[in-house]
């Protein structure tokens, strides 16, 4: 399977060659030698253009769509495609660890897979090492697979090298011939912490104790950050660290290609489960035993809250039925021969909101009626079946949440087609089609599928497009996890195709280098002025630089007549 986004990197300022002054050149020398002398040199300096990332970012939006047969593509890209690898200078971990941090994540499958995300983010800003995140054995599903049950781990760990140390557990210390282990100390981070709180009180206490215990740990991490890097290192974990292990992955692309055997396939995430219904409120459509049953759940479970039925639906936040669901992809041009895979726990109100359903799409699937093997019968309501259903939706030609509220699941699938290249998804706007369906249900049925089709052309079908609150992260992340291959925009473009190379040797080198090369500085100087001289055209007078290393090894030359194109020297 191809990976979008693997090994991009680094972006590159414009050509021109320019003249250079000996006098900076001297100085530039005696700075640099003088920070330099005493640190181990490898020969490889890297060139890193960094350009600045202010510049404006065309937005390309929705795109055009008429009839349903274009929707089997993929959305129009605007030439933007998925790219999470670092962009500016990325040193490995540091060999020094600040302690161990240890964190649960609770909730659902995908509240647990950003929760890992934000774990390894976590881990990366504290200088940590992460300890294999827990999974909270789930009290809804009935299953305690544990992170090793769901996901590749030595894959987890190999994608990662170049962020985060992963261990499978804190190590024992070994001390006077006495073992000793490191208690984590448990802490409770706020909800949406910012990174400061990391970076003081979670770090502090790290440091005391030698390991910290994050518990509850979901959504504890803010997911607008104002570093790129950072969250690409999200998309890093989210998009290509995190693999279903082997079985799964087989077991959801034969029930793919079972499917694909007959032509395109659509996927639904019909979220017409007790615990939807419940929490939306809107009972009104239910018989008394169902609703005696919902009111239980609600109260049981949620805060109580006066919601009113007809309120409610007016403004699009109770579920779609199925019938609904149905009638929107009527108008929209699907016809009965549509194959669509159903991706859903047990439907509440059962066959009976089913069946309106059913007549219009009579081709539905879902993961039992495709595959028969033991595996998926024994475990169709547990996180196996869950998984399954998430390669399924992600590999599907179209996607269509139904709820798109407090989901994770639709909602990092969404994330997650966009990145996998602007897989189609469908989503419906609720607020705009409730009238519309209110006004069909009082009987005024003429130009009903014409004013379903005209709210729909306003949503967008999985395009890039701007992110906007509350709109999160993990459902959309571009621009940062995006590059464009053919753009005026330098700080768009997309990086060249080497770049895994370049994080191995430089996460070699950590390794290995320790011996003292400073005498190939000569030489080497040279060279980075000719690198520099090639990169840019600038005055004699006005080559800026940052005089040697920074805290990262890096010597920074800008030139004020192109503002947005600094270059950087790496040296390790
Ligand atoms: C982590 O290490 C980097 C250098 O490797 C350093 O710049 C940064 O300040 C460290 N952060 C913390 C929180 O220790
Ligand atoms: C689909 O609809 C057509 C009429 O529009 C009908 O003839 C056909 O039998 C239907 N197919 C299925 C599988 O229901
Ligand atoms: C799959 O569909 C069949 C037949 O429509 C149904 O009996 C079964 O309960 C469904 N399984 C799941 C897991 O939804």
């Amino acid at each position: 399977m191809r990976r979008p986004g693997d090994g991009l990197m680094f972006k590159r300022g414009g050509g021109g060659v320019g003249t250079h002054h000996r006098h900076h050149l001297k100085q530039l020398g005696g700075g640099f030698k003088g920070l330099f002398g005493r640190l181990p040199i490898a020969v490889i300096v890297l060139v890193i253009c960094t350009v600045s990332l202010l510049s404006t970012i065309k937005r390309s939006s929705n795109q055009p769509v008429s009839r349903s047969e274009t929707l089997w593509e993929t959305a129009a890209s605007g030439g933007w495609r998925p790219s999470s690898a670092p962009r500016a200078y990325w040193p490995p971990p540091p060999k020094e660890s600040n302690g161990y941090l240890r964190v649960r994540c609770n909730g659902g499958l995908n509240q647990q897979r950003s929760a890992i995300c934000n774990a390894v983010l976590a881990a990366r800003i504290m200088n940590a090492t992460l300890v294999l995140p827990e999974l909270d054995a789930n009290s809804f599903w009935h299953d305690d697979s544990g992170f090793q049950g769901i996901y590749d781990i030595d894959h987890f760990i190999k994608a990662l090298r170049y962020d985060v140390r992963i261990v499978e557990s804190i190590p024992e210390l070994r001390k006077n011939g006495k073992t000793k282990k490191i208690k984590a100390y448990q802490l409770r981070p706020p909800r949406d912490a910012p990174i400061s709180w990391y970076t003081t009180v979670a770090l502090e206490k790290m440091k005391e104790h030698g390991a910290i215990y994050l518990t509850p740990f979901s959504h504890r991490l803010a997911e607008e950050i104002d570093n790129a890097e950072y969250q690409r290192l999200r998309c890093r974990v989210n998009y290509h660290a995190l693999q279903f292990k082997p079985h799964i992955v087989k077991l959801s692309n034969s029930i793919v290609s079972k499917l694909r055997a007959e032509g395109h396939f659509m996927s639904i995430h019909l979220r017409f489960e007790k615990d939807m219904l419940a929490f939306a409120g809107c009972l009104d459509i239910f018989t008394p035993e169902e609703q005696r049953i919902l009111s239980k759940y609600r109260k049981e479970n949620f805060a109580e809250k006066k919601l009113v039925y007809s309120e409610r639906r007016a403004i699009g936040k109770c579920p779609l039925t199925p019938e609904e669901v149905g009638l929107i992809l009527r108008a929209m041009g699907f016809d009965n021969s549509t194959r669509i895979y159903l991706a859903a726990g047990e439907l509440f109100g059962g066959e009976r909101f089913m069946k309106p359903f059913r007549s219009m799409f009579p081709r539905l699937e879902n993961h039992s009626t495709v595959d028969h093997s033991e595996e998926l019968v024994e475990n169709t309501q547990g996180l196996l079946g869950s998984a399954v259903d998430y390669m399924v939706c992600l590999l599907s030609d179209i996607f269509m949440p139904t709820y798109d509220g407090p989901s994770n699941f639709a909602n990092n699938l969404l994330g997650h087609r966009l990145y996998y290249g602007f897989r189609t998804t469908i989503r419906p706007d609720r607020k705009a089609l409730a009238p519309i369906f209110i006004e069909r249900e009082n009987g005024r049925t003429v130009g009903f599928e014409e004013f379903v089709r005209r709210a729909m052309l306003k949503t967008n079908f999985g395009g890039p497009h701007k992110r906007v609150s509350p709109e999160s992260f993990y459902t959309n992340s571009w621009p940062e996890c995006f590059c464009q291959t053919s753009t005026q925009n330098p700080a768009d473009k997309c990086p060249p195709e080497n770049v895994l190379e370049i994080l191995d040797s430089r996460l070699e080198r950590e390794v290995t280098s320790d011996s003292d090369k400073s005498g190939e500085w000569n030489g080497l100087l040279l060279y980075l002025v000719q690198l520099f001289r090639l990169f840019i055209s600038c005055g004699v007078d006005h080559i800026y630089t940052s005089y040697g290393l920074r805290e990262d090894n890096c010597l920074l030359m800008h030139c004020p007549k192109h503002a947005r194109i600094k270059m950087v020297f790496c040296v390790y």
